[in-house]
């Protein structure tokens, strides 16, 4: 992967660096680490905003829950597969949540409600949210890029189903179950139920 420095100011930080002699190649065997600092949010820095969102779907996990297949034999799902939903609903105290269908979602929205609906949504388990809400902007455009890239496919993952409600589709049992011969554990209790 190439690297390009964007930041002006990282830019001049590592000139000026460079000039005191501070920074030493790569194959020097006395080469010491220097860290930069930077103002700007951390960001994926590749070759195209297309290969920085794809490298941030891969390390993120989002096939796992979002691509069929995947989750059992990753190497077996064709990229034109990636993304397009899973009708195997997650259930536990908040209902039970299916893991949509982004390579559609991209299509309904636009960029910017992208990155607001990421950066704001708190919803359900197993969803990562939190995760998510923390990446910063140029990473969740490079991911919507990416994803909008691929093209539209399949189809709409099942509606969520409210607590106590029954599923129409298979669905994995989440609630923890607490042996009877052990004493309850405080971090064993489910995730909290989410709005
Ligand atoms: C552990 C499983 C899991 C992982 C990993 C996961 N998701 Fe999800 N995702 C879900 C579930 C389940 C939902 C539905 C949540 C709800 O109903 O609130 C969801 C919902 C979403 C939605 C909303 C879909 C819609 O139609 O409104 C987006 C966007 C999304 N996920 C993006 C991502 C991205 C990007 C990643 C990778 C960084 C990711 N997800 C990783 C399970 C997962």
């Amino acid at each position: 992967m190439k690297i390009k420095i964007r930041s002006r100011r990282l830019l001049v930080a590592v000139a000026s660096l460079v000039a005191a002699g501070c920074v030493a190649s790569e194959h020097t065997p006395q080469a010491t680490t220097q860290v930069v600092e930077s103002t700007q949010q951390p960001r994926i820095v590749a070759d195209s905003r297309i290969a920085a969102g794809r490298y941030l779907v891969r390390v993120g996990g989002c096939n796992d829950c979002h691509t069929p297949g995947y989750m059992q034999n990753p190497s077996a799902i064709p990229e034109s597969q990636w993304l397009t939903g899973v009708p195997l609903g997650w259930q536990g105290p908040w209902g039970t949540t299916y893991a949509g269908n982004l390579r559609l979602l991209v299509h309904q929205i636009d960029q910017e409600a992208w990155v607001k609906y990421l950066h704001t949504r708190t919803a359900r388990p197993p969803m990562p949210w939190t995760a998510v809400n923390a990446m910063s902007d140029e990473d969740l455009r490079a991911m919507y890029v990416y994803i909008k890239s691929l093209g539209p496919a399949g189809e709409l993952a099942p509606a969520y189903v409210p607590p106590g409600e029954e599923p129409k589709t298979p669905f994995l049992q989440l609630s923890p179950v607490m042996p009877k011969s052990k004493p309850a554990c405080d971090a064993c209790s489910a995730p909290a139920t989410q709005p």
